[in-house]
């Protein structure tokens, strides 16, 4: 072999290695996270083109609009289950509450739009005790629908938050604390089997979990991975007096995604981020109808910019209505009647109490995301699973109250469809980031 070859066949060798070595990276988070998914017919590379084509342009351009930055949220509430002591004092975990300015104009709007809409509805005056009877009515019967709790938006400690002053992102939030609530989250209120303890899959297990079961784990354990995408995504890189450097660190999502680190769990809960995403989604589409009325508006008071976003809003519905492999809801509590009302009841309670651990994250930027988060959620499954009928125009004669939803389940359902949208966007940023690595 002359001198030339060698060194031509050394450093083809070692172009080989790198690549390979680079392309594992990314094969050891990725691997598993291609072809069809389990319990749905769909495919990872059809959501991704799907989705970050189409669906998350649009959805950030709308979730921009003033309808949808302002939530309104209570981060006051007490801890239902354990007394808090250490509040976090994390400078990033802080949440900015709008100016006073801004949350006094939304609460003038919001009384108008009440006040609009009574004087739309066209009421006839009924007696008192009908009234209360007919609220008392609904508001039961509107629970009986509900995955989640609502906060009381007209209590005192209910504040419009700006979404985009407070993005998602690495808050620091570690540690025995984090993990107290992600247990009691996987230990008390997911569905799985007695026997095993840890690690926290009971799909490992092959445990014989009925579907409807199965589905819920992967539901919050594909939640759980959107959060911690996100962290990874805008992590704290570098602070100085003048700012703040927030990006990829591709290291945390390794550590928390790449096979071998996470003992194979990494890229089955990849896996669940799009079961998540195909249930959300699966909502969306559902819910056209409803937001087809006539009579609904987003209303911020600015009626030009209020029909362009309601346009918007049905461009993205209607997207999101021609997927072409949508989750099957009706795969889910189907069979023995007693049996599947039983099961969602349960299904229903779990869901809850859920959302009530929510109070009990410390770091307050965390809980409401959290919190807007697993109402979002809630919100897709009452529209799934609700036995109300969603229609574009009411039945008058019809005795069944019609399908409702609030502003906070609206907005709250969005964002959070919008947290995952995100989420599998940032995968194909971490796929590209991870295939240039040198090691
Ligand atoms: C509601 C909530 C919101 C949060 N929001 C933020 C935030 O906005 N910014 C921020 O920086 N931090 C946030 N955190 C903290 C963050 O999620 C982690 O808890 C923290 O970074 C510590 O991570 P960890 O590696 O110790 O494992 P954790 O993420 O705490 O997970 C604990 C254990 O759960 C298992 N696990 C991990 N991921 C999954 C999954 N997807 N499915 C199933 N099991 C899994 C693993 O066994 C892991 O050891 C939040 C925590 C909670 C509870
Ligand atoms: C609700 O969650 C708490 C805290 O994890 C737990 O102690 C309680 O048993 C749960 N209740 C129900 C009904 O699941
Ligand atoms: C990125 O994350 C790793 C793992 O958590 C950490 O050790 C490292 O310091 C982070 N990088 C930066 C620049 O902060
Ligand atoms: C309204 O509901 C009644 C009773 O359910 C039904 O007979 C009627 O056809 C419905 N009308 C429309 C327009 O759907």
């Amino acid at each position: 072999m002359t001198m030339k070859s060698f060194i031509l066949l050394a450093l083809s060798l070692t172009s080989v290695h790198t690549t390979t070595a680079a392309g594992s990276a990314a094969h050891r988070c990725f691997c598993q996270v291609t072809g069809t998914l389990d319990d749905c017919a769909c495919d990872v590379e059809t959501i991704d083109r799907f989705n970050n084509k189409e669906i998350f342009p649009k959805l950030q351009k709308l979730l921009s609009s003033d309808y949808f930055r302002f939530y309104k949220v209570n981060l006051n509430n007490p801890c239902p289950f354990w007394t808090d002591h250490s509040q976090c004092g994390l400078k990033y975990c802080a949440v900015k509450p709008c100016t006073p300015v801004k949350s006094g104009i939304l609460t003038i709007l919001y009384f108008l739009t009440l006040f609009v809409q009574v004087l739309s509805l066209n009421v006839s005056p009924c007696s008192d005790e009908t009234r209360q009877a007919l609220q008392e009515w609904k508001k039961h019967d509107d629970e009986s629908d509900r995955f989640c709790m609502l906060d009381d938006v007209d209590s005192p400690e209910s504040q419009y938050v700006d979404l985009l002053l407070n993005p998602e992102r690495f808050t620091g939030y570690k540690g025995p604390e984090a993990w107290r609530i992600w247990n009691s989250i996987y230990e008390e209120n997911c569905f799985k089997p007695y026997s095993v303890k840890r690690p926290l899959n009971p799909l490992a297990s092959n445990s014989g979990l009925c579907v409807e079961k199965r589905a819920f784990f992967r539901l919050i354990s594909g939640l759980h991975a959107s959060i911690n995408i996100h962290l990874s995504a805008r992590y704290l890189l570098d602070e100085n007096w003048f700012e703040m450097k927030w990006s990829h660190n591709v290291s945390e999502f390794q550590l928390r995604f790449d096979k071998e680190l996470t003992e194979g769990e990494g890229p089955k809960r990849l896996r669940n981020l799009y079961f998540l995403y195909l249930i959300e989604l699966r909502a969306l589409a559902k819910i056209l109808p409803y937001f087809e009325r006539p009579a609904f508006h987003l209303y911020t008071g600015q009626p030009t910019e209020d029909n362009e976003k309601k346009k918007l809003l049905l461009e993205l519905l209607h997207m999101a209505k021609l997927f072409p492999l949508h989750f099957d809801e009706t795969a889910l509590f189907a069979g023995n009647k007693k049996e599947a009302m039983k099961l969602k009841e349960d299904f229903k309670l779990t869901f809850k109490n859920i959302s009530r651990i929510m109070d009990c994250v410390e770091c307050f930027k965390c809980r409401l995301w959290g919190k807007l988060q697993t109402q979002g959620l809630g919100t897709a499954l009452k529209i799934l699973f609700s036995e109300r009928q969603i229609e574009a125009m009411p039945n008058a004669s019809n005795t069944n109250p019609s399908f409702q939803l609030s502003r906070q389940e609206i907005v709250s359902l969005f964002n959070a469809f919008g947290r995952i949208s995100t989420s599998v966007r940032e995968l194909d940023n971490f796929r590209s980031l991870l295939s240039n690595l040198k090691q």
